[in-house]
């Protein structure tokens, strides 16, 4: 992917020791949750009232995180369909050491259902234009 997209990123999260594994680097479960939440951001404009994660498809983590670095969540909206969104994120940090060096880290393509209160499938809002 391009390392300087001209977009915003949803998240921009720099992680602390309190998110290592017993390597020492960052767990892999702490960039799951935040790769999650930045989708969300995405989809959120297409959920007339809520959206729920159904799916997360591969993520393959290509290189480490380290306490310090600073990790940008991109994400775009790849499909809508008749309930769901399917966002894709892309994960890139820019090294503590050496600094601003970035990398691909990883990415994961995320579907989000729409549902009403009592958690049943409705239609999405199909132009994105908010619940
Ligand atoms: C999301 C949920 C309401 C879907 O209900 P369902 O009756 O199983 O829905 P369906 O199988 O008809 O799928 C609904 C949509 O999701 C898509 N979908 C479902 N499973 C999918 C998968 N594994 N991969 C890709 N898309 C998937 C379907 O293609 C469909 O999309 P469309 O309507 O745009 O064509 C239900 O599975 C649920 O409540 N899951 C728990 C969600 C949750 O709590 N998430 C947080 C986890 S802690």
């Amino acid at each position: 992917m391009n390392l300087t997209p001209q977009r915003e990123p949803a998240i921009r999260v720099s992680l602390m020791p309190k998110d290592t594994n017993i390597h020492g680097t960052i767990f892999g479960g702490v960039i799951l949750s935040y790769i999650d939440q930045a989708g969300a951001v995405a989809a959120r404009p297409y959920a007339p009232i809520r959206m729920v994660t159904v799916a997360m498809k591969e993520v393959v983590f290509k290189e480490p995180v380290h306490v310090g670095d600073i990790i940008s969540f991109y994400a775009h909206v790849t499909h809508v369909g008749k309930t769901s969104v399917t966002v894709h994120v892309d994960v890139v940090a820019e090294r503590f050491r050496p600094y601003g060096l970035k990398v691909h880290v990883t990415a994961a393509d995320v579907i989000y259902v729409a549902v009403d209160d009592n958690g049943r499938k409705i239609p999405v809002v199909a132009d994105g234009s908010g619940g």
